[in-house]
């Protein structure tokens, strides 16, 4: 590979912390830093943190290749396409999804609508939004009440899971206080959490699944990956959540989950990485709840696992999405 100039643009809050005494992981910045220098590419790191100097900082970068890792603007997270948008214009070439890939994954309804003309099967739901109905199947509960723009389980806490009229209604209107956009209420799937990842772009690859094991879940706490088990380190949600490789994951469910994964890949048009959430009946249906392009590619996450199990290294994996990113740019001429 020749040798690049890369320019890692981030968040502010993937941005290294001060110096700690105690030893710390590293961020997933500073891996992908380590491991783009190591292949002997030249690396910049690009803070996006929503202030207008940022936007003057990328329109005056060096750079061959963007590496993207940046998930909104300021503290807007559904601004993760303009992002994207604005490298378009600026003419940078950037890893990961596009502005298309990256709004059609950001709304899950319209994901999910998508979805249905690709025969992937997705749960039943209804969008609401101050009042207005967009669509309404007839689901029974339990429900999952969520933001339809947002990610990284903000907005869905243990309390998403509405199981009466009086908890549904409640959790709508405050969602509708906290997110200036519409609720998805959606049928809730009992059943194990799995995630695939997916690399490549004609010739797509789909990892094998790995699974978030929930069952150190107190009794009577929703079995979901809430904001709590995500973020709340510390908490015994957090600490107690595994994600390993399901060996009892039946064969043709494992290809069933990679093939929903492909199409949906195909479908929102996304480019060289994503990940896909799903949910597993204990009879083996297969739910895509959500679809993550340009997912977390911290050495310890969920894409690396699976790309691990696929038999590749963390920074193959790094370094594999470079080689994509700029093949597509090479095939564009
Ligand atoms: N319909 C559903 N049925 C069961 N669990 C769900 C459903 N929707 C969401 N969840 C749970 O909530 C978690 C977060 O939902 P998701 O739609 O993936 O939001 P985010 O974009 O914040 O990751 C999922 O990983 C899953 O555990
Ligand atoms: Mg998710």
């Amino acid at each position: 590979m020749a040798r690049l100039r890369v320019a890692i643009a981030h968040g502010p809050d993937d941005a290294p912390p001060r110096p700690a005494r105690a030893p710390r992981r590293k961020t997933d910045v500073e891996e992908i830093t380590l491991v783009l220098r190591r292949a002997g590419h030249r690396t910049l790191s690009v803070v996006v943190d929503g202030a207008p100097t940022c936007l003057k900082r990328l329109a005056s970068v060096d750079a061959d290749l963007i590496f993207n890792l940046v998930e909104g603007f300021g503290d807007d997270n559904t601004k993760e396409p303009h992002v994207a948008a604005y490298y378009d214009l600026l003419g940078l070439r950037y890893t990961g999804s596009g502005l298309r890939g990256l709004s059609l994954a950001m709304d899950k309804a319209l994901t999910k609508k998508v979805l249905a003309f690709h025969r992937v099967k997705t749960p039943k739901f209804a969008t609401v939004f101050r009042g207005r109905l967009d669509w309404a199947h007839d689901i029974d509960f339990p429900v999952i009440v969520k933001p339809v723009r947002e990610d990284g389980s903000i907005g869905i806490g243990f309390s998403a899971l509405a199981g009466s009229i009086k908890e549904l209604m409640e959790r709508i209107d405050q969602l509708h206080a906290d997110f200036n956009h519409p609720v998805l209420i959606e049928q809730y799937i009992d059943g194990r959490e799995i995630y695939v990842g997916v690399i490549g772009n004609a010739r797509a690859e789909a990892f094998p699944p790995v699974e978030l094991d929930l069952s150190h879940l107190p009794k009577g706490t929703p079995r979901i990956a809430s904001n709590e088990v995500k973020w709340q380190e510390g908490t015994r949600a957090y600490r107690g959540s595994k994600v390993r490789i399901p060996h009892d994951l039946p064969q043709d469910v494992a290809k069933t989950i990679q093939q929903a994964a492909l199409t949906a890949f195909q479908a929102l048009q996304l480019r060289d990485y994503a990940r896909f959430d799903f949910r597993i009946t204990p009879d083996n249906k297969v739910y895509l709840i959500e679809a993550n392009p340009n997912p977390y590619l911290y050495s310890g996450a969920e894409f690396i696992k699976g790309a691990r199990a696929s038999g590749r290294t963390h920074p193959e994996t790094i370094l594999e999405i470079v080689e994509l990113a700029q093949a597509r740019y090479r095939l564009r001429g």
